[in-house]
């Protein structure tokens, strides 16, 4: 935990943030980006709400292929895929009321291995390329060294 931040954020502090920019979802394919987004809970609860509105297959394809996520650790990349992967299919049956049939499955869990993967933000350029509407998280703050007056201080100019 220490070597990577990894302090993951509560669900109310979450909801208070998100609760700051209600007119974001006002449109399914708003995009939304976390840069350090642990195992989801961010990306969760953006999902949970862009698709309270969705009825159509059509709408919950666009809310879920609108939110991106980046995590230095694979296995947190991995559960934030997961959870975002239920999260999706229950609504869908709720709303929808009928499960998922495969191939759409299969179309969820591209648009997740595509949009939500392991890497080192400050090490990515590719998302300069999308246009982002929101980028919301909560940073890594705990640097290796402790920060102060450790190396890391003097190179804040890298960081998240
Ligand atoms: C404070 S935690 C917050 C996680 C999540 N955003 C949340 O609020 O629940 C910071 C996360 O940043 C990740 N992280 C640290 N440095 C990173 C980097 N350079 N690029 C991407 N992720 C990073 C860590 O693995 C950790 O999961």
């Amino acid at each position: 935990m220490k070597k990577h931040g990894e302090v993951l954020t509560a669900s109310k502090e979450v909801d208070s943030m998100l609760d700051l920019l209600k007119s974001e979802f006002s449109q399914p394919d708003k995009i939304f980006l976390e840069p350090s987004c642990g195992d989801g809970n961010f990306l969760t609860a953006i999902l949970t709400r862009k698709l309270k509105k969705a009825q159509d297959e059509e709408t919950f394809f666009a809310a879920l292929n609108s939110i991106y996520g980046i995590d230095l650790l694979k296995d947190n990349v991995i559960k934030a895929r997961k959870r975002l992967a239920e999260i999706w299919r229950k609504q869908y049956k709720t709303v929808l009321k009928k499960e998922p049939e495969k191939c759409i499955l299969n179309k969820t869990e591209e648009i997740l291995t595509k949009n939500i993967i392991q890497g080192n933000f400050l090490e990515l350029s590719d998302y300069r390329n999308l246009n982002i509407d929101v980028i919301i998280g909560n940073p890594p703050y705990q640097i290796v060294d402790g920060g102060g007056t450790g190396d890391s201080a003097k190179r804040n100019k890298n960081s998240l």
